[in-house]
């Protein structure tokens, strides 16, 4: 049994799959595609959004520190990703690299674990853009009525109609094409990069010294002592559950983690990039170093604009230059973070259909959905079906908590990475390897155990949300994937091939 359960995936085979007609995807990325790509999903709801939420209730001014840490975290990994990606350059991102290194069950619950990771973090990015088009709405005095405002303003029935919309129409564009998509990104991109930069150059004529004061406010014990919501590291070794002082750096930056995800679906897009093995490491390591820059000066800036226990928590950049008397920048800010969210989105979507179509091409999930486009060269079916079933979500969930289950679920995803670069130097050192990672297996070392730290800084409620995610997974795997796998149909007919 557990033969089955750990069989790999030839990486040759992995490679010859993406090449059969009616299952192979369109390759037109290059490197600058990627990195636009990387860039367009990466800055979002975590810079626009969690900055201020943090800042106040957990770092003060050191929340620039937080996004230091979470940046060494994702580079330890981005430098894992990079080398796997350029080894194995097939769509699925992680899921394509256990599958080659641990074994099917590990694959299984890695791409569940993706799933998870895109359907949710697309729905909370949605729900946020909701946000800012209502605020930019009633500023030009048009009001939605609650019941169309989402589950937080509703009393009784909810349904958050902006963002349900937004993920529609999203979906059509990404049937009709990656290179369409990846144009008007280029664009959207551009913008939300400007408003970034505006942000910083011009909030820097209005930073205050003495907001600084205190630069790491002091520890501040909370009610939390032994619920669920406090850190699990705290209720492990029974520390007093607090906020602030150093320990709060840690868990602001299990926080804003969420502004650094995605720059590992670069990877998901291995396969249709022109040159995977050049581009793909440029990609992933040129996006996630822009990000960390401009993160840093964002909240810097931000705040040294405002004293951190007055930001907001809404629309804590835009705020910021309102509290200042200058509500001018702050609606091209809010403008800007609209523009910006709808490519987070985007991306985050069509890295979601991407794995689930790698998982349906290898039979864990039905096939139905690992049929191209005729004409799109497009995976529309699982783009249709994820497409509908976030538009639910989004549409009828309150999703603030559920930012940490993306944030658990990613760096779940790391530490498999990690795992599988050190595995696959031992299994398959003949491989050819544009990119190598650094000091193996040291750098593949740190990033599971900074993976891991940051995993310990979230809620033990979200750690049980997502045992129960990956129990769901099992049941499925044993239900329907490990039996319809065409890896396991291969090996009947050819039992002495890998
Ligand atoms: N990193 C993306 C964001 O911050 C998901 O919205």
């Amino acid at each position: 049994m557990s033969r089955t359960l750990f069989r790999t995936k030839n990486v040759e085979q992995s490679i010859r799959d993406t090449e059969q007609p009616d299952h192979a995807l369109k390759k037109t990325l290059s490197a600058l595609d990627l990195t636009v790509f990387g860039v367009g999903v990466v800055i979002g709801t975590g810079i626009f959004v969690l900055t201020g939420k943090v800042a106040k209730e957990n770092a003060g001014p050191a929340v620039s520190l937080a996004f230091v840490v979470a940046g060494v975290v994702c580079a330890l990994a981005a430098l894992c990703y990079a080398e796997f990606a350029s080894t194995v350059p097939v769509a699925g991102s992680a899921y394509t690299f256990s599958y080659a290194t641990l074994g099917e069950l590990p694959a299984w619950i890695i791409g569940w674990d993706l799933v998870l990771e895109f359907t949710l973090g697309t729905a909370v990015v949605a729900v946020g853009w909701s946000g800012y088009i209502r605020s930019l709405l009633d500023n030009a005095g048009w009001h939605l009525p609650d019941y169309l405002g989402g589950r937080d303003g509703a009393h009784g029935f909810g349904f958050d109609i902006l963002a349900a919309a937004l993920i529609l129409v999203l979906t059509a564009i990404l049937v009709v094409g990656v290179k369409l998509s990846a144009r008007v990104t280029q664009l959207v991109v551009a913008i939300k990069v400007v408003v970034v930069l505006i942000v910083i150059v011009a909030g820097a004529f209005f930073v205050t010294g003495s907001n600084y004061k205190p630069f790491v406010p002091k520890a501040e014990p909370v009610e939390a002592a032994g619920s669920l919501h406090a850190p699990l590291i705290q209720l492990m070794f029974g520390w007093a559950p607090s906020n602030f002082g150093v320990m709060g750096i840690f868990t602001a930056a299990s926080v804003v983690f969420f502004a650094f995800i995605g720059f590992d679906i670069v990877a998901t897009t291995a396969e249709e990039t022109r040159n995977p093995q050049r581009d793909m490491p440029r990609g992933i390591l040129g996006s996630l170093l822009i990000c960390t820059v401009l993160y840093v000066g964002v909240s810097i800036v931000v705040t040294g604009m405002q004293h951190y226990s007055r930001l907001s928590v809404d629309a804590p950049l835009a705020d910021a230059f309102k509290a200042i008397g200058h509500p001018w920048f702050a609606g091209v800010i809010s403008f800007g973070a609209a523009v910006g969210l709808t490519t987070v989105c985007m991306i985050l979507l069509l890295g979601q259909t991407r794995v689930f179509f790698a998982m349906s091409r290898d039979g864990l999930l039905p096939r139905f959905f690992s049929h191209v486009h005729p004409r799109f060269k497009t995976p529309h079916r699982p783009t249709v079906l994820l497409g509908v079933v976030i538009a639910v979500v989004a549409g009828f969930t309150s999703l603030s908590e559920l930012a940490e289950l993306v944030n658990i679920g990613t760096l779940f995803a790391f530490i498999v990475v990690a795992v599988g670069v050190v595995v696959l130097r031992r299994t398959r050192p003949d491989l050819p390897r544009a990119f190598r990672t650094p000091f193996v297996p040291v750098v593949p070392i740190l990033s599971v155990c900074a993976s891991l730290w940051l995993m310990l800084n979230l809620p033990a409620e979200t750690w049980l949300r997502f045992a129960v995610w990956l129990v769901v997974g099992f049941l499925i795997y044993f239900l329907y994937g490990r039996s319809h796998s065409v890896l396991a149909d291969r090996r009947e007919k050819q039992p002495a091939g890998r």
